[in-house]
């Protein structure tokens, strides 16, 4: 039996604009996992995952039509998984077998209530994953990271795919989006070999030495979120002034941030993390969508009194927030602070691969 796992991942800074190609991100994987495991099978094949079954499938109207939401749910990204990785076979002269595939997730608790720890895009890069071996394709990290892209791209569509990055890398990155439109258009163009072969404008995949002092502290709301419609509905402000300001104060902060970590300058990281927290407030005032609500905003505020430097992580709404903290500084008062205003700290650590193979 083939059994592989994909780790999920947390944003550090500058969500929203990393949507658009040349807007870095800062973003970390960590240590919990969807696995998908894949056995050979006869004539027919199964999907399986206990985690996902009872997940209500989401609908909305448009007009009188009844429109479903697939982009919340896992199994259309493990159906666009297969479909892109077998079609990658096919070109590369592979037989296509029957298997049965299971998923399991650590990224969901039980009632499947999402933690905000990018679940559609790990599901994703493990089921391209576990096909890699099953059809022997040698993909590279890069090509893994391209063809769960393609899939993902395929389901959700307005993403940054910022989290597909940190699944295949691991460990603390700078990513930048490539250019979506040209990537799109070659899809159609070319074959999927070439377009996994050729270099992807734009895009930027590169690894972050941690600095010693740093600690990263995660706690999270309680409350899901929905990174797909928030991300929807603040691009519906795209064509306002304030949002190309927006993008360029984010990719200065962040880019000052990556200069804190090369530099080992905990005290500099820092600051861009509260620079980057106002800027996510300014967005909320320009698009109206409510990016850090009032429990993140309890969440940071505390973090904020007890030395640490604390922004909402990811499209927010809910989910988590994130603190970086000298680690020096003590974290006990503020964890009972958290708990006592009904914040939960997760107990989570940065994952690495063990072999990185850097490639960007
Ligand atoms: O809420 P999360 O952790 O899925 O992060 C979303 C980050 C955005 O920049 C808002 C969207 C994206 O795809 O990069
Ligand atoms: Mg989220």
């Amino acid at each position: 039996m083939i059994e592989v796992s994909a780790p999920g991942k947390l944003y550090i800074a500058g969500e929203y604009a990393v949507v658009e190609p040349g807007h870095p991100a800062i973003i970390v994987a960590i240590d919990q996992f969807i696995s998908v495991s894949i056995e050979p099978a006869k004539k027919i094949g199964s999907i399986q995952s206990a985690q996902y079954s009872d997940l209500p499938i989401r609908w909305t109207r448009r007009k009188n039509e009844l429109v479903l939401d697939i982009r919340d749910n896992p199994f259309h990204y493990i159906l666009a998984a297969i479909h892109f990785t077998e079609k990658f076979a096919q070109e590369k002269g592979k037989k296509l077998a029957f298997f049965d595939l299971k998923v399991t997730s650590e990224l969901d608790n039980s009632n499947g209530r999402k933690y905000g720890l990018g679940s559609s895009g790990a599901v994703t890069v493990a089921t391209v994953k576990a096909l890699n071996v099953f059809y022997d394709l040698q993909l590279s990290q890069l090509e893994l990271f391209k063809l769960a892209t393609l899939a993902h791209l395929n389901v959700q569509g307005n993403g940054s795919c910022g989290d597909i990055a940190a699944s295949c890398y691991g460990g603390w990155l700078a990513f930048s989006t490539f250019d979506h439109d040209w990537v799109l258009k070659r899809l159609e163009a070319e074959k999927l070999t070439t377009l996994i072969e050729s270099t992807w404008p734009n895009l930027q995949i590169e690894p972050l030495q941690v600095p010693e002092d740093l600690r990263l502290l995660i706690g999270w709301t309680g409350s899901p979120a929905s990174t797909s419609d928030l991300v929807d509905q603040v691009h519906q402000s795209r064509y306002d002034n304030s949002y190309e300001n927006f993008l360029t104060d984010s990719k200065n902060c962040v880019d000052q941030m990556i200069l804190g970590f090369k530099q080992n300058n905990v005290p500099l990281i820092q600051k861009m993390i509260r620079r980057n927290r106002q800027l996510l407030n300014q967005l909320t005032s320009l698009s109206n969508v409510s990016i850090e609500t009032e429990e993140l905003k309890r969440l940071n505020d505390l973090a904020e009194k007890y030395g640490g430097a604390a922004k909402s992580s990811g499209a927010g709404g809910g989910d988590c927030g994130i603190v970086i903290i000298d680690k020096r500084a003590g974290i006990l008062p503020l964890m009972s602070s958290w708990e006592k205003a009904g914040i939960t700290p997760l107990p989570l650590h940065v994952f690495h691969f063990r072999e990185d193979t850097h490639e960007s």
